[in-house]
Formats: C-alpha cells, structure tokens, sequence
C-alpha cells in the first residue's frame, strides 16, 4: 500500500530535492518536459482546472473511509440498521460523485489536448519544410517520421494523463497519509516505512528505463524508414527479387525492436514488484499491530477499519507511480526527439521574410517561380549582368573533413538572355552547381549574382520568384496535372498560361488524359511514364516565365523526336531568360549559345560546342557516342579533335 511521498517528488514540475539518484539525469527530464509550456500555455487553464477536480475526486474517495469509521463505531457499534443504511447510502453518493469528477476530467481535457498534439504536429512540419536541404540529407526520412506521429501522440497521452495522475496521487497520497497519521501516528509510521526504498527504487528505475525508452523510440524510426523505403522502392525489390531478404532486414530490425520493448517490460515489472511488494507488506504490519492494539482497547475497532481502508484507497495510486514514471520517461523522450528537429537551424535569410507561407515553401522546393508578373523587377538594376559565379567553392557539409571541395573555383559568366549548357562527367558536381542557384545550398565561398544582385542579399521568395529549375528527376505532387504544373506560376496564372507552358514543354499529352489537366496524378494518381513527368516538371519551370532558368538535365528521359520539339519550343522561351542547362547530348547543347565544360572543381573551358569539340580533348571525349543525332561532329570529336 501506501508508500506514499515517492511520487510528489517525482511530479513533473518543480520537484522537490530528488531521491540521491543521478540529479543531472532527473533534471534533463524535467527540463525536456518543461520544453512543452509553450504549447500546453493556452490550454493551462482547462488542463488546471481537470487537475484540480480530479484532486477533489480523489480527495472524495479518500472520505469515504472516514463514513466506513463512523458506520462501525456508530451504527453498527449500536446496532442501528437505520445508521447503517443512511451509511450506505452517503458511500453511494460518494461513489457516484467520484465517478462524475473523473468523468468530467476526462471530457474535459480530450479536446484541448488533441489541438497541442495537432499545432505541435503543424509546427512541426512547417519547421521541416524550411529546413535546409542540407539537413533533408543527413536525416532519415522514418526518423523524421516517427517524431510527426508516434512522439507526438506520446506527448498527448503524457499531457492527458501521467501529467495530471502525478499531480493528483501525490497529493492524494500526501493526504491520505496525513489522514492516517492522524488516525495513528504509529501505524502511519509502519506504513511509511517503505517510503524511502521505493523512492529509490523510481529513480533508478527512471534513469535506465529513460535510456531504453530513447532506444526504443529511436528503432521505431528506423522501423519506418525501412517500411517507407521498400514502398517507395518496390519496383526495385521486386525487379530483382530482393523481396526475401528484405523481409529479413525487416524483421532484424523488428526483432530489435521487440528486444527493446520486453526490456522496457522487464524494467517495468521490477519496479512494479517493488511498488506493489513492499506496500503489500507494511499493510500487513499495520494490520497485525493495529489488531493487537484492538484488543488492548488501545485502538477502535472503527479507526482501524478507516486506517486500512485509506492504505487500501492509497494502493491504486502507489500502484500508478511505475507506469505513470515510465510513461512520462517516454514524454520526455518524445519531447527530445521533437526539439531535436525543431532546434535545427532554418536557412538564414537576409531579408526579413514576411511570416513565411509554409505552403508556398514547399513548393520551392522543387523550385520553380511562383510569380506571373515579370520576374524580379522590384530592385534589381536591370540587365546588369545576367548569372555570375564568381570563385564559387563549395563542399557538402557532411563531406570528409580535409577532402578538397566539390567544386574548388568555379568562375562563370552568362550574359543576359543567354543560355549555357553545362557539360560534365557523372560526378563532376553539375547537379551541385545547379542546386546553388536556387540556393538548395549555400556556397561555401564566393558568390554568385543575378544581374548584379549577390543571391545571399535576396530574401528566399524574391530568389525563387526569379529563378525557376527543373531536375532530372522530377517529383510530381499528389494533386492534378494543372495544380503541379501551376506551382510554377505565381497567384493568378490559369489556363492560359498552364497550355502555353504545356505546348512548350511538349506535354499536350496533358489534355489527353482521362480528365485533361484536372487529371491526379502523383504518388495516389495515375502513374505517367518519366518521360512524361519530366515534361511536365518542364512545363512548370517554364510556366511562370523565370528570368533565370536553371535546367538538370531535364531532357534526359526523352525520346530523340520530342526532345528536338522541346528544344524548338525552348528556344522560344529562352530567347529572353538567362538559363544554365546541364546536358549531355550534343542535341541539347546544340540548344545553347556556349557551352561550359565543368571538370575538377573548375570550369575547364567555355565556348561553343563547335569550338570546344575541336579544342578541349575532354569535352569531345564527353560528347562522343553520347548521342543518337548523328549530325555533326559530336561523332567526328570522339578521336579528340
Ligand atoms: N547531398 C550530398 N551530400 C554529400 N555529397 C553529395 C551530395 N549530393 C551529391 N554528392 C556528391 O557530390 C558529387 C557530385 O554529385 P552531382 O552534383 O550529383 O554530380 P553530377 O550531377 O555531375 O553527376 C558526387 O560524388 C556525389 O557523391
Ligand atoms: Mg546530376
């Protein structure tokens, strides 16, 4: 029974002096749940009030030993059936009215609850849209996962019950002992004599079991990102038969995870055992020297029925504290977990943004400029000198540290209205080039300008309304042909821009489809060979008529006809916007005005293709039996000149 104060200390805010246990470790608990007041702040007043009835419902049942006192050494003392059945009849009230209070608790508190989960859910994935790309490299995907789901319903769950359970049993087990020492101070002192060990007993158990808890919550994240992996990847498995071992990889991690868990059981058990054992024993101490003291006529038969009724009342909260300590354990972990990616820096922006549309962030992700109007007019000074990289150097942050950078010095200029083709060998960092632009990733020296302006002084929004980039693999949101290619364009743009931006993109295919460009597609939707997505995703690089149009290799999943369409219709679109394009057929870069050939971290040489096949062994190497256009020196370069 009653091992009453372990729990109060152990009340998440504000804890008295801990129990000699590892008071770092205890604090770190508290401290990551206190991490959650700002959300839980505008339902304080709710979560209080539920606090404080089920105090006084608890507080009600801790009465209802007192009536059973009063029955016996009254009515029942007296041989009153009378007494006996008013007796009844005020433990049923007292019953009925402690089934309401909690009753009510709980009515009160599932709402306001569900709204912390959904804005800290809402919160959190605003915060992973405007983390920076390189951040969406380091992380798992499952990890990211598992915190938008299992964590936070651990945090509701936390603030729903062990956040108010600890405060009502403590107090109702400071209550209850304080009633029981009034009845006897020695009996109260027998049952309080496994108060100390079973304190100590919770911290222990809460230093070890916090460490599973975060192994656990962490495998679980793995467990997603494999599952997530293997739905994505499918075809892949399935293609090549990995299916078996796949499920085994499956399984070990499961099987880990299982591993975990049962210890988290074990730890669990063993402080139940303590918390049940102990109580159950001084219970039994009290009873026998409480009966003793009966028969001297030193105690009333009434005081120790109330005394062992209230040590009774007091079981199911003692009880509580393992599981309410072990839930909470897991809150905190949850909370870390969540302010893990929460902490992680945004990408800075110059320019004060204004209050960020999470939405339209995500957007820009797979880029593309969002506005109609023409591109970028607001304060740059106009035409003065189209894109500049100027001594670029960069390496990703997780490179190996020493590792000479990707790309060293790359010095390139593209005039106003030009288009350069970017010529590389796989590897070479042509991607990597073409992510700095939109700022996917910052430089890690130099600069590059846009028209003059360096691309750190622009504020993200004004960058994306002028750049717009399309990438060899092109992602397609779950939503309509018209709304993926639209994303492109700003406010306003509707069909009229949506077929111009088709037709240059030889995507007419749209309108072909069951339900023209009101047609879904996307992970949910009708599946479009890549061909098709990759115009598509052209289409909506093109379609807010960009300033500056930055193109991977968009190109590449084309059939030889179609793409000689595209690049007729690209010409058109190219005549007045600034593009870099990464090709590797001599088609496509027969597309450009220049050519830059991209080799160790450098642009090795620019010119046009005629030019460079003839002066850069390289470059002719690269362009050589690349192609299926057979129509110019692209095959002639291939002995190196
Ligand atoms: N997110 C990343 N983090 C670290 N290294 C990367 C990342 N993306 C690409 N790389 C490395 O950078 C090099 C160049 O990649 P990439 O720019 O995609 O080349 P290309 O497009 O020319 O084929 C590769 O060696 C690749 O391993
Ligand atoms: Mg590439």
């Amino acid at each position: 029974m009653s091992t009453k104060p372990a729990p109060t200390t152990d009340l998440a805010p504000d804890p008295a002096p801990e129990a000699a246990q590892d008071p770092a470790e205890r604090h770190s608990t508290v401290r990551a749940l206190l991490r959650l007041w700002p959300y839980v702040r505008p339902v304080r007043a709710r979560l209080g009030t539920a606090a404080a009835i089920a105090i006084l419902a608890s507080c009600v049942g801790l009465v209802i030993p007192l009536v059973l006192k009063w029955m016996v050494d009254g009515p029942v003392a007296d041989r009153d059936p009378a007494g006996v059945w008013l007796g009844a009849l005020y433990l049923l009230l007292l019953g009925l009215a402690e089934a309401l209070l909690f009753g009510f608790r709980r009515w009160l508190v599932a709402r306001p609850l569900a709204g912390v989960e959904a804005g800290m859910r809402a919160d959190l994935y605003r915060h992973l849209q405007r983390l920076p790309v390189a951040f969406h490299d380091r992380w798992a995907s499952g990890q990211l996962l598992s915190r938008g789901t299992t964590d936070l319903m651990l945090l509701r769950m936390f603030l729903a019950f062990p956040l108010t359970f600890l405060l009502v049993n403590g107090v109702t087990i400071l209550i209850g002992v304080g009633i029981m020492l009034v009845q006897d101070w020695t009996l109260g002192l027998v049952i309080l004599g496994p108060a100390i060990p079973v304190m100590i007993t919770c911290g222990i158990f809460e230093k070890k079991y916090s460490a599973v808890a975060r192994r656990a919550q962490d495998q679980v994240g793995d467990l997603t990102t494999v599952v997530e992996e293997s739905v994505l990847g499918i075809r892949i498995i399935k293609g090549f038969g990995r299916h078996r071992s796949q499920a085994r990889a499956f399984h070990e991690l499961s099987h880990t995870l299982r591993g975990t868990e049962l210890r988290k059981a074990r730890l669990l058990a063993a402080i139940w055992a303590v918390i049940v054992t102990l109580p159950e024993v001084a219970i039994g101490a009290a009873l026998v020297v409480g009966a003793v003291q009966v028969a001297d006529g030193a105690l009333s038969a009434g005081t120790l029925v109330a005394f062992l009724s209230t040590a009774l009342a007091l079981r199911w909260p003692v009880e509580s504290i393992g599981f309410l300590l072990a839930m909470s354990q897991e809150a905190a972990t949850a909370t870390d977990r969540y302010f893990e990616v929460m902490d992680a820096e945004v990408e800075a922006d110059p320019v004060a943004e204004v209050e960020a549309d999470p939405v339209a962030e995500a957007r820009a992700a797979e880029g593309a400029s969002r506005d109609v109007r023409p591109r970028g007019e607001a304060r740059l000074p106009a035409a003065a000198g189209g894109l500049r990289f100027e001594h670029v150097r960069f390496r990703y942050p997780d490179a190996a540290p020493g590792s000479t950078p990707l790309l060293t010095d790359i010095d390139l200029h593209i005039r106003p209205g030009e288009s350069m083709a970017l010529v590389g060998a796989t590897g070479s960092g042509k991607t990597t080039l073409t992510a700095l632009v939109p700022r996917l990733h910052e430089v890690t020296e130099g600069r590059i300008t846009l028209d003059g302006a360096d691309i750190a002084t622009l504020s993200r929004r004004e960058l994306r309304s002028m750049v717009a980039v399309a990438f060899e693999e092109p992602t397609l949101f779950s939503a309509t042909v018209g709304e993926n290619v639209l994303m492109g364009a700003g406010e306003g743009a509707g069909e009229k821009e949506l077929d111009r931006a088709l037709a240059i993109a030889q995507a007419d295919f749209a309108h072909a489809l069951p339900e023209g460009t009101g047609t879904q597609v996307g992970e949910q939707g009708l599946s479009l060979s890549g061909g098709q997505r990759q115009r598509l995703a052209l289409a909506r690089a093109v379609v807010g008529r960009p300033r500056f149009l930055v193109l991977d290799d968009p190109l590449s999943a084309l059939d030889v006809h179609t793409e000689a369409a595209v690049e007729a219709a690209l010409r058109q679109v190219l005549a007045d916007t600034t593009a870099l394009i990464v090709a590797h057929r001599p088609s496509t870069v027969l597309l450009a005005d220049r050519v830059a050939l991209l080799s160790e971290g450098r642009i090795a040489a620019v010119g046009t293709h005629h030019e460079l096949l003839r002066t850069n062994a390289e470059y002719a190497h690269l362009m050589s039996g690349l192609d299926g256009h057979g129509d110019d020196e692209g095959f002639q370069g291939g002995d190196g000149r």
